[in-house]
């Protein structure tokens, strides 16, 4: 997710999960190519890590897709859901649904020089192209170019008229055509994303579909995560603790500032690490309020907890 699942917090998440899958913000391939930035740095913590992609050169989409692998992440992942004009004006994104031909072609081009799995998020429509027909037929002809794995926002996207953020909560969720899809196409490796909120939910959505994809609230309510790797996967490990989490994440504040950067890149994934706690909010307030300024220490982190330590809960399940 742009802007929220950069490499700070992909690595405090795996510190909650050492199963799920993590997927990187979408770096379009212009920016891969001519940009400036390191693109594809990534922590080697991460992994199981995923690079999604934004582009629709099937060329360029190519020689990112080398690039990733070289680089160690394990899956590419083509972006055929974000409906923000700024991507429509690149010809990628949600309005490549309606250009299913050159998504395949794009999927050919990257399977033929990469071994690692190349994978597709996409909607289940967009504007009036948003009958089953037409997301079988995308699915279709991708599936036909080597695509076995695709993620599916079960909800269309309005291209004009609605702001990306509407285009998450609008146009209403339509869980029965996702399963329906996974039943017609049985040999797909297909998973459920959009508007999951609970392990129990993944749990009922994953008696239909192979997998389950969670943003926002993985995001804004991280803990959520500790669980997955007992719930979910089956592990024997023991769940998390959040006291042990942020201990683990000062040397990383350390490590970032070292390098030039501050402690709130890192901080500001952590606000809903103690969500439904009591000292929630002082935890929240403490960070937003500090760690942007030029003398924050990695300390900032311990001085917050201190703050929550003495009300914190112990952990049931
Ligand atoms: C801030 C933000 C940024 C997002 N950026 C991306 C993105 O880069 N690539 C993508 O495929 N989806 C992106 N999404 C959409 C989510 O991946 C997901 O499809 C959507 O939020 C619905 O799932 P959820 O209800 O579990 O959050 C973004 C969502 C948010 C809130």
């Amino acid at each position: 997710m742009l802007d929220w699942t950069d490499r700070h917090y992909r690595y405090f998440a795996r510190l909650l999960s050492r199963q799920a899958l993590l997927y990187t913000e979408m770096v379009t391939t212009g920016a891969i190519i001519h940009g400036r930035g390191n693109y594809l740095d990534y922590n080697e913590q991460e992994h199981p890590v995923a690079l999604q992609l934004g582009g629709s050169n099937p060329q360029e989409l190519a020689q990112c897709a080398r690039l990733a692998e070289e680089r160690g992440y394990d899956e590419v992942n083509l972006n055929v859901g974000c409906p923000s004009d700024r991507v429509q004006n690149g010809r990628f994104g949600a309005c490549l649904m309606a250009e299913p031909e050159l998504v395949a072609q794009s999927v050919d081009a990257m399977r033929q020089v990469v071994a690692i799995p190349v994978t597709v998020k996409t909607r289940i429509g967009i504007d009036d192209q948003d009958s089953y027909e037409f997301l079988t037929r995308f699915i279709e002809l991708v599936a036909a170019a080597g695509c076995e794995q695709f993620t599916i926002h079960a909800r269309k996207a309005w291209l004009s008229g609605l702001s990306p953020k509407e285009n998450r909560e609008i146009p209403p969720l339509d869980y029965e055509r996702a399963y329906r899809l996974k039943r017609d196409f049985p040999q797909l490796t297909l998973a459920l994303n959009g508007g999951i909120k609970t392990l129990a939910e993944c749990q009922t959505h994953l008696k239909q579909m192979d997998g389950v994809m969670v943003g926002r609230e993985a995001y804004q309510n991280p803990y959520l995560l500790a669980s997955v790797d007992r719930t979910i996967y089956g592990c024997d490990t023991p769940l998390a603790d959040r006291r042990e989490v942020v201990e683990k994440m000062v040397p990383y504040v350390e490590r970032h500032l070292a390098s030039g950067g501050r402690v709130n890149h890192v901080t500001r994934h952590m606000l809903g690490l103690f969500n439904g706690l009591p000292g929630a909010r002082s935890w929240r307030r403490t960070l937003s309020e500090r760690a942007h300024l030029p003398d924050a220490t990695p300390g900032l982190l311990l001085e917050a907890m201190a703050e929550v330590g003495e009300s914190l809960e112990p952990e049931v399940e």
